[in-house]
Formats: structure tokens, sequence, C-alpha cells
């Protein structure tokens, strides 16, 4: 039973100790969330498993690239593991190190070395590593603008990679008008773009999020009709016309903060992923706070670790079997690693 699954955890978590370190990000389950050491966003949780020098067992709930920038950023004696490997992102799959080296040589070629790379963090280890060896850096949704700002005093171009709605976004936002923003198909290696490349100051990466664009257009208005008085929140995973026809929009600490702050009895729509929703909706009982999408929107990988798979996981450690390690080989730690740190140091 569930109760019984908790008592084993608890069980656990008192005979490892200071051993085990459970980081839980913000769009995990209740059922798990309730177990983690530290609850974050993905920018807190990589500065927090960066931090902890004791730990020897981490065990990661969230996703695999949020666990492989954690075993990047921790030491050899430390290891990191994925209570279910079928926790990936969808996004994050949707640039592969093939892909963007076939990208960065057709880029290089149009635009010479005049373009810093950028990765969100929701990428592969491959990815960041490509970043980091070509003077770039990784970006989370809570640091975009100081990151961009920061890329344009390298070169005189970006591209980033892999969420074309946060890159679009984030350039709008620091004063880049769309018409100089274009866009890399990676399925048929082609650069989407009507007017002169010189024009160009931004290439996005033709990448989403499955979850954020369930949020449209169509939701604003009919909840606008409905609540005129409602004040609409999203992340900038959503698409631009989403994010413009919103009231606010910011990262997932952002909006928590936003939440937090706001005035009691105030009315709230929220674009971001469902777990993290509910909770909010529970922990502000004093405030009126709904989902932008009635249908609510879960990330279906977040919420594959579950009590069961927490639990096998840290069954497996007790017995000392190597089940579910995240390990990103030495090469890739070394040049990902860079990219990280450039971020690290301005966050
Ligand atoms: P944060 O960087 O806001 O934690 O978001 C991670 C993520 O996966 C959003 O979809
Ligand atoms: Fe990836 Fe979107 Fe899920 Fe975040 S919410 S982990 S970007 S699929």
């Amino acid at each position: 039973t569930s109760e019984e699954m908790e008592a084993r955890i608890i069980a656990i978590k008192l005979q490892l100790g200071e051993k085990l370190f459970i980081p839980g990000h913000h769009y995990q389950k209740d059922e798990v969330i309730q177990f983690a050491n530290v609850t974050g966003d993905s920018l807190q949780l990589a500065q927090l498993c960066a931090a902890n020098k004791q730990a020897e067992h981490i065990v990661f709930c969230g996703v695999h690239f949020m666990a492989e920038t954690a075993d990047i950023l921790t030491n050899d004696h430390q290891k990191v593991y994925l209570p279910d490997m079928r926790a990936g992102c969808s996004m994050a799959d949707m640039a592969n190190i093939f892909q963007t080296d076939r990208a960065w040589d057709a880029l290089t070629e149009m635009f010479g070395d005049t373009i810093a790379p950028l990765t969100y963090v929701n990428s592969t280890a491959a990815i960041k590593a490509f970043v980091g060896k070509n003077g770039g850096a990784t970006v989370t949704s809570s640091n975009a603008h100081s990151m961009v700002k920061w890329a344009f005093t390298q070169k005189e171009r970006i591209l980033f990679l892999p969420d074309q709605h946060l890159g679009r976004n984030t350039a709008y936002d620091i004063g880049i008008p769309l018409e100089q923003m274009a866009v890399w198909n990676p399925i048929n290696d082609k650069l989407e773009y009507e007017g002169e490349i010189e024009d160009i100051k931004v290439i996005l990466w033709k990448g989403h999020c499955s979850v954020h664009e369930k949020f449209t257009v169509q939701n604003i208005a009919d909840l606008r009709e409905s609540d005129p008085e409602i004040r609409i929140i999203v992340h900038p995973e959503c698409s631009r016309e989403v994010v413009e026809l919103a009231d606010d929009n910011g990262s997932t600490k952002y909006i928590i903060d936003a939440i937090e702050n706001a005035a009691p009895g105030s009315k709230w729509a929220i674009g971001t992923e469902m777990n993290l929703v509910n909770r909010l909706i529970q922990n502000h009982p004093n405030k009126q706070i709904v989902s932008l999408n009635p249908s609510m929107c879960p990330c279906l990988t977040m919420n594959r670790i579950d009590l069961p798979h927490l639990l096998w996981s840290l069954d497996s450690i007790v017995n000392n079997e190597d089940i579910n390690v995240i390990q990103v080989d030495e090469e890739t730690t070394k040049d990902a690693i860079k990219a990280l740190e450039r971020m690290l140091a301005r966050a």
C-alpha cells in the first residue's frame, strides 16, 4: 500500500541520513515531493546539487536532463540516480547532437564566426558540451534575459537551442524585433526566414514544450470573457501569442513568487504544469487560482516518477545495486561544465 511504501521510504531516509539527498522539481507529484530534501526550479536544483559535497547518493526527482546536470556538477564519489529512466523531456529530445553539428556547420558557413550558442538546460549533456566547446552557455527560464544579453556581448548573433518559444520571448523582451529572428528546422536542415540573412540576430531552434504549447490564445479569450478581472500568468515556454496576451510571464520560480505575493482574494489563471498549479491552489486557499487550460496539462514524463519508483530506487541503494545511475562520460562533462559554469557565474 501507499502507507507501507511511505513508511519504508522514511526508514531508508533515516538509515542513510546525510549520505542521501533527494532534490525535487516543482513539477513533481505530491506523493514524491513530500520526501524531497529540497524543492526548486531547474536552476535552484542545479545550484543545490553543486553545493552539496557530502551526499553519496543523489536521487533526482525530476527529468533526465536535470539528473545529467546534477552528475556534471557533483564530484566523482557522488552518484546520481533517476528513479525512472523513462522520465525524459520531449523538448530536450528535439535537439540531438548530430542535428546540432549539422546546423552549426551550415550556420557558420552562412554567418562565419559571429554566432554565440546558448542552450536551455532542457537539453542533453552532449548539447551542453557542444555549447561549452563553442564559447556559449546554458540558460534556464529564470536567467534567460541576462544570459541572452551576455551572449550578445560575445558575438553579433545567437543560436538558441532547443526551445524556440523561450528564445523568442526572451529576445523580444530585451529589444530584438521579431523580424530579426529566424528559425532553424532540424528536420530538413533549413533556415526558415524571409528577409535578408544579414539582418538575422537570433536563430531559434525549432523545438517546443508539448505541455506549455497546450495553453492557447483561445484559452485566454475564453477566460477573459468569463472573468474580465482575472490575472493571467504564463511560463515563457508558451508561444509568443499567448505570452503577449497574458498579463505577466516568468519562470517557475517567478510564478510561485507572484502567487505568494498576490493579495488575498485575487484571481489568477496560471499557464504552467499541472502538479505545480494544483500545489499553488492547495497552498493558497485565500486566492482563487485556476489552470489557464481547463484540461490542466500534466507533464507525463515528470509524472513517471511516483512513489513505487522512488522506493525502488532507494531500495536499490540500500542493497548496493547500481540501478538507474546517471553518469555523463568524462569527455562530455569536461565541455558541458564550461557551459554550466558560465551560467552559474552569472546566476
Ligand atoms: P524551470 O527552469 O522553470 O524549472 O522549468 C523547467 C521545465 O522543464 C519547464 O518546463
Ligand atoms: Fe520538458 Fe515541458 Fe516537461 Fe518541462 S514541462 S520537462 S520542458 S516536457
